[in-house]
């Protein structure tokens, strides 16, 4: 099919940008102590989870028992749930998993990890634990070498879970533009994690992984940092708020929308806010730069465009979040120049809980 026949709006991955993304990262981390494990948030896709698994993935993340469960139903081996699990129906599916995969999971709180200790011997699994140690993002981990070892402590005490290391994801830096105050604020988060690491280990437990990291900050990063996992997720989309920050990756996802109507001063696009997600930023209309445009849910307005367009003429948003944006479809249509290549189901839509 060629991409003139596209049934609009709808998303598209641009192949070439997709696959050199991937070959991106593989440069970035080559000479890295860290493996990706690719966060499962921005993509939803196990079409886009195969492909990072071949290019050498660890394993993967994720922040829902739901996505986790449709990991392993896709044949993953390897499953960091990166996010605490509380709720007692919920650690029960987490332990059908822990039965059949190599799972982890993340700790803030002693009850909790009382309660993954008790449903992990009731199954009789093995369950993997990372403590979080909270790093600027002000979102779940404890704050103190202290805490974490109390925690490492009580986690220790249970013989159906292994402390596995410490989950520190800085997320407050992924998106500062200022290169210089990012980096600066990376090596700091470095150091403290690194500190965190040596306190741990000098009472008693060796941490294996230090898990987090972004697909903005993971250029940043030291050759000697001391995180094992990279759990990366939009650098194989990028979106018009990571645009702003002069990474190497590139664009690959775009809203493709068509002309709806073209009235004196304005033309309508037939794509608004029911096909992205306005959570970070605005779109960046690529063909079109410095337009002014308004967004309704299922228009697109812009006005003056500067040059004549007609009914059905195409048109590329890049949507503001990647992430919060693929959630909304049901399908990723994959483009090369005007091809449609291939279709690739959006296989985690909507799992929330
Ligand atoms: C736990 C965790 N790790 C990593 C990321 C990084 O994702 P990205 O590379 O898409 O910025 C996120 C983003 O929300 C996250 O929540």
């Amino acid at each position: 099919m060629k991409i003139a026949n596209i049934e609009t709006p709808v998303l598209v991955v641009d192949r070439p940008a997709f696959e050199e993304n991937l070959r991106i990262m593989d440069g970035l981390l080559s000479k890295s102590p860290m493996t990706l494990y690719p966060h499962y948030k921005s993509n939803k896709c196990l079409e886009i989870v195969r492909r990072q698994l071949a290019h050498g993935a660890g394993g993967i993340t994720c922040a829902k028992v739901s996505e986790a469960e449709d990991l392993v139903a896709g044949g993953v081996r390897t499953v960091v749930l990166a996010n605490q699990v509380v709720q007692p129906e919920k650690i029960a599916r987490l332990m059908a998993l822990a039965g059949k995969v190599d799972l982890t999971v993340c700790v803030d709180d002693a009850a909790n990890v009382a309660a993954l200790a008790r449903a992990a011997a009731a199954a009789d699994v093995r369950l993997k634990v990372l403590v979080e140690f909270e790093v600027g993002l002000n979102r779940c981990g404890v704050a103190t070498a202290d805490e974490v070892i109390a925690l490492v402590q009580a986690v220790a005490r249970c013989p159906h879970l292994a402390f596995d290391g410490i989950q520190a994801y800085a997320g407050q830096l992924s998106h500062e533009t200022d290169a210089a105050v990012r980096r600066t604020a990376v090596l700091e988060t470095e150091r403290r994690v690194r500190e965190l690491k040596a306190a741990v280990e000098a009472a008693g437990f060796p941490c294996r992984h230090i898990a987090g990291g972004s697909t903005g900050t993971v250029a940043d990063k030291p050759a000697d940092t001391p995180y094992t996992q990279l759990q990366a997720g939009s650098y194989v989309f990028m979106d018009s708020t990571y645009a702003e920050l002069a990474l190497p990756f590139r664009p690959s996802l775009y809203l493709l929308t068509r002309v709806l109507s073209v009235r004196p001063g304005r033309v309508i696009l037939d794509g608004g806010v029911k096909s992205f997600t306005m959570d970070q930023h605005a779109p960046v209309l690529p063909d079109l730069p410095g337009v002014r445009f308004e967004l309704n849910e299922e228009h697109t307005i812009l006005f003056s465009p500067g040059r004549e367009m007609r009914l059905n003429d195409l048109v590329r948003l890049i949507p503001g979040h990647c992430c919060t944006t693929v959630n909304g479809h049901d399908r990723l249509l994959v483009v090369e120049g005007d091809a449609v290549v291939d279709e690739w189901r959006i296989t985690s839509r909507g799992r929330a809980q």
